[in-house]
């Protein structure tokens, strides 16, 4: 890709990142992004820093027909934490698995996952936020929003299965992404001078 000039290039990555806000999946509705959107979309991680070429993160993608799979497992997590939890409480955990047109699940692949290497969790989780960060980035300028969620049924024993995670991984979010249906107003960023200092 041409740019006139550097300047230009620095104008069109900052206004992308300042305009990036995250989007309820409860905002986010059909169309989501085609085959080949998802394919340059999610190929973006693979520019994120990646000291040692570890590829820190894996992402599992929870395709329309299978998201009953992930239903039953956050209405599951959330009855093993609670068995006192309401029908609706229930329901609206399960319904989480639905929102999104475009959901898949983001797993940190922390020390252990390879061959012995000094790189430690800090640098890989650093890696992973990069890998997450680039793909909201190219999504929001393919024209979607985008929106992180957690919550505990991450660490349940019920979805480690389901995705069948190894003893050094850990499902961190779900990644949404779909067409924006109402934006709420972007919340104000803190002043670079509250986190930047000269030594
Ligand atoms: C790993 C991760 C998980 C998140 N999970 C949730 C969540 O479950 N629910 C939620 O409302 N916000 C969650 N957030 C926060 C939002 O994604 C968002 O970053 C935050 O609301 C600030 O909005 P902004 O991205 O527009 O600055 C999460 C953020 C991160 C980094």
């Amino acid at each position: 890709m041409e740019f006139a000039s550097g300047k230009e290039l620095m104008e069109y990555t900052n206004a992308l990142i300042h305009s990036r806000q995250n989007v309820s999946p409860r905002r986010l509705a059909e169309p989501g992004p085609s085959d080949q959107q998802c394919q340059d979309i999610l190929g973006t991680a693979a520019a994120a820093p990646d000291h040692g070429q570890l590829v820190p993160w894996r992402f599992v993608i929870v395709p329309k027909h299978r998201r009953e799979l992930l239903a039953e497992v956050f209405g599951l997590a959330l009855l093993d934490r609670d068995p006192n939890a309401t029908p609706e409480q229930v329901e609206s955990a399960r319904e989480k698995a639905y929102r999104a047109p475009f959901l898949m699940l983001a797993i940190a692949r922390l020390a252990g996952t390879d061959t012995q290497t000094e790189i430690g969790n800090s640098e890989r989780l650093v890696s992973f936020g990069c890998a997450i960060q680039n793909i909201l980035l190219s999504a929001h300028g393919a024209g979607f929003g985008t929106g992180l969620t957690s919550g505990q049924a991450m660490a349940s024993p019920r979805l480690r299965a389901l995705f069948s995670l190894n003893r050094h991984e850990q499902a961190v979010c779900c990644i949404n992404i779909g067409t924006v249906t109402k934006r709420k107003p972007a919340r104000l960023r803190p002043d670079m001078a509250s986190f930047v200092t000269s030594l």
